[in-house]
């Protein structure tokens, strides 16, 4: 079952370029986002939603970080995100008309649940609808949801999420257009530049994937390490937030990710020629501020690994080792894409460390106790 491939998290790794088509399939009608492809009364519902609510755990809450940057920023809708542990404990304000998503592979962790249960509770007073964004039909979530999304990404065994989390990043790209154009916030122009994107991903992800040689030799200066620091700006971050973790569920390196911005307020005591530091650096409105943070950590002595696009150009030089890990800088492709290299990376770091890359220590796939 495993083909060529050593690992499952290696195998599901090169399946995303089949999952993206796979998510995409019968979702996208002549440049257009089939609403429907989120239920019957998809866009009903939309029309109504004033703000997103998205709640989910782990993995999963990464791709919600991303799409809140993609909310606010292409269709202006407040978009709130926050892991399903806390938000189920605390009593947290929910406004009227909110569209409550929660994102899960399973469909089965506990925590997001619970909050799912939770909010139903005021469903019909707040005018709440909830969609689920799932990879497992017949789930527990999928079964409590108003509208159902599921990411056709197949089996995912390895217990390190890869190609779920890109096909949930598709599925909110998706939801993005399809609330947007409901609520008349995105013009059909911006609807078909997204489409296409979408329609591009495979091959962008294609392409990033032929980078592994690189990574996997770059992967060595990680392995007498035991902390890692991963930067980002704008969409950047929760992608950086992603690797750190992925780093640290399977090598068992510590590793943190910070936006880059906030690096002079505490972060910056770390760096020393002992730590590894990954900085994503699309050429996108935000490098040429980010550059300057490289230079603060270069200054110090930090091991550099920088993934950039075609057209960003950060100098590789001393200390700063850098790959052009795609040619994209699209503002929904680009995470997308970024977060290929950063999975290949950790999945090298974990063989050089000779962990159990599809069982890490202590964890599970499915998280179904609290
Ligand atoms: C990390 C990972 C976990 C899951 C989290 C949520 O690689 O797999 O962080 O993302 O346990 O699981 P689901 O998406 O099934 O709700």
């Amino acid at each position: 079952e495993l083909g060529e491939h050593r690992h499952y998290m290696h195998k599901e790794i090169f399946e995303q370029p089949q999952a993206v088509i796979d998510t995409l399939e019968g979702r996208i009608s002549q440049d257009h986002v089939l609403v429907s492809s989120f239920g019957h009364q998809a866009e009903e519902i939309f029309k109504q939603v004033n703000q997103i609510q998205i709640i989910a755990c782990g993995t999963s809450y990464h791709s919600g970080l991303v799409a809140k940057y993609w909310f606010e920023d292409i269709i202006g809708l407040p978009c709130f995100v926050e892991v399903a542990s806390e938000y189920r404990y605390r009593n947290p304000v929910v406004l009227n008309n909110t569209l409550f998503v929660t994102i899960s592979q399973s469909g089965e962790t506990a925590d997001t649940l619970a909050a799912l249960q939770q909010v139903k509770k005021i469903k019909q007073e707040k005018n709440i609808a909830t969609l689920c964004i799932c990879n497992v039909p017949e789930s527990s979530l999928t079964r409590e949801s108003d509208l159902i999304f599921l990411t056709h990404a197949g089996p995912e065994i390895g217990v390190a999420s890869t190609k779920a989390f890109t096909t949930q990043l598709v599925a909110l790209a998706l939801l993005l257009t399809a609330v947007g154009r409901s609520k008349g916030l995105m013009t059909e122009k911006r609807e078909n530049i997204i489409v296409k994107g979408l329609q591009k991903l495979p091959g962008l992800i294609q392409k990033a994937l032929e980078h592994e040689d690189v990574i996997k030799e770059m992967a060595k200066c990680f392995a007498d390490r035991d902390s890692a620091l991963f930067l980002g700006r704008g969409t950047m971050y929760p992608i950086a937030m992603e690797g750190a973790l992925k780093l640290k569920e399977i090598s068992y390196i510590h590793a943190e990710a910070y936006p880059a911005g906030e690096l002079k307020h505490g972060p910056l005591a770390l760096i020393d020629e002992a730590i590894p530091v990954v900085t994503i650096a699309p050429n996108d409105d935000l490098l040429e501020k980010l550059k300057s943070n490289l230079q603060e950590v270069k200054a110090r002595g930090g091991q550099m690994i920088v993934f950039e696009d075609e057209k960003s150009n950060v100098d590789s030089e001393g200390n700063m080792r850098v790959v052009k890990a795609t040619s994209n800088v699209g503002r929904i492709t680009a995470p997308i894409t970024f977060n290929i290299p950063l999975q290949l990376l950790s999945y090298h770091v974990a063989l050089i460390k000779g962990t159990d890359v599809d069982q890490p220590r202590n964890l599970a796939k499915s998280v179904t106790v609290e």
